[in-house]
C-alpha cells in the first residue's frame, strides 16, 4: 500500500498557560522569547525544516499575536524601508512567507485532545503531524523530520518519547511497549496518562510531537472528558493504537517544556550559549557568575 505523504501539521496554541501567570494574562505563553524570537518560531521552522506545506494553528481569544507574527505587517516594511533596515526588512520578510498558516478557533480550552480534533476539517483523510506550541525540540535533524522518515518506513502512527527518571513519570502520558527491528522505536502496547507513582514500571515519555493516522478524529469524537475534565489525546491514542497499531520514537535530540518555568530557562541557556553572537560573551558571563565573580 502506497503510503500518503505528511504535508500539514497542527500546533495546538489554544491553553490558558496558567503555569506561567502572571506573564501570560496578557501575552500567550508561546510570544515568550528564546533569546531573540519567540518559542512559537523555533516550532515552526522545524516543520519547514521537516518539508511541511501547511500549518494549522489551533488558536483562542488573546492569542491574536502568535498569527500577527507570522504575517506581513505593511507600515512597519514602511518604516524600515525609509530607515534602509534592509538586513530586519529581509528577516521580518521570511518569518512571513515561512510557510501557509491557518487558523482554527477553539472556542473553550477542553483539553489538547479537542484542540486536535478542531482541525478534522482542514486535515481531511491526510496522515499528519502535531507539534505542542510549547514543546521545543533542538537536534542536528529536526524531530518531525526524523518521524516523517520513520513513518515512511513502518506507515502508523508515531508518538515521539524521552526517556525520564521513574520518580517523574507521573508528570506524563507513559507508554509501555516491546523494542522492534526499527533503531529507537518501540510498538505501542498499552499508554497511561500521568500513572500514579509505582503504577507503570516505563520510562518512555510522551512528548509534544506526534504523527497521526486520520482515524484519530474519529476517536476524539467518541472520547469523554478524563482526567482534569478534559478530552485527553492519550485516551484516544490508545484507542487509536488498539486498532491499527502505533510505534513511540525516541528522538535523536534534547526537548525543553518551554511552558514550565524551569525548562524554559533551560532552554533560555542552551540556546544563548549556542547563538552565534551571543554565545561566548554569555559563556563568559556564567561562568564568572558560578566561579563567584559576577
Ligand atoms: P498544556 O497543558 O501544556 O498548556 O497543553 P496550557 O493548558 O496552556 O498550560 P498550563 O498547564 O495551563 O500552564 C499543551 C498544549 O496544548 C495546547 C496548549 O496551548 C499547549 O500548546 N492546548 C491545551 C490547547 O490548544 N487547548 C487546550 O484546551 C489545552
Amino acid at each position: 500500500m502506497t503510503k500518503k505523504t505528511i504535508k500539514k501539521a497542527v500546533i495546538p496554541v489554544a491553553g490558558l498557560g496558567t503555569r506561567f501567570l502572571p506573564a501570560t494574562k496578557a501575552i500567550p505563553k508561546e510570544m515568550l522569547t528564546i533569546v531573540d524570537r519567540p518559542t512559537i518560531q523555533y516550532i515552526v521552522e522545524e516543520v519547514v525544516a521537516s518539508g511541511i506545506e501547511e500549518v494549522i494553528l489551533i488558536t483562542s481569544a488573546g492569542k491574536s499575536a502568535i498569527e500577527n507574527h507570522f504575517d506581513y505587517d505593511f507600515q512597519l516594511d514602511t518604516v524600515l524601508k525609509e530607515k534602509n533596515k534592509t538586513v530586519l526588512r529581509d528577516e521580518l520578510a521570511n518569518i512571513s512567507n515561512l510557510i501557509d498558516i491557518v487558523s482554527v478557533r477553539q472556542k473553550q480550552p477542553l483539553g489538547l485532545g479537542h484542540a486536535i480534533w478542531m482541525a478534522r476539517n482542514v486535515i481531511g483523510d491526510e496522515p499528519f503531524l502535531v507539534l505542542l506550541g510549547d514543546d521545543l525540540v533542538r537536534s542536528p535533524v529536526p524531530c518531525c523530520k526524523q518521524m516523517i522518515d520513520l513513518y515512511n518506513r513502518v506507515g502508523e502512527s508515531i508518538v515521539a518519547i524521552q526517556r525520564v527518571p521513574l520518580s517523574q513519570t507521573f508528570q506524563y502520558g507513559i507508554v509501555e511497549g516491546e523494542e522492534t527491528e526499527h533503531e529507537r522505536t518501540f510498538k505501542v502496547r498499552r499508554m497511561v496518562e500521568k500513572p500514579a507513582p509505582g503504577t507503570s514500571d516505563s520510562d518512555m515519555a510522551i512528548i509534544g510531537r506526534y504523527l497521526l493516522m486520520p482515524e484519530i478524529f474519529e476517536l476524539l469524537a467518541k472520547t469523554t472528558p478524563g482526567h482534569g475534565g478534559e478530552i485527553q489525546l492519550t485516551d484516544a491514542l490508545q484507542a487509536l493504537s488498539n486498532r491499527r497499531g502505533m510505534y513511540a520514537y525516541e528522538f535523536i535530540g534534547r526537548r525543553y517544556d518551554a511552558g514550565d518555568k524551569l525548562g524554559y530557562l533551560k532552554a533560555i541557556v542552551d540556546f544563548a550559549l549556542e547563538h552565534p553572537d551571543l554565545g561566548t560573551a554569555f559563556s563568559d558571563h556564567l561562568n564568572k557568575k558560578l566561579s563567584g565573580n559576577g
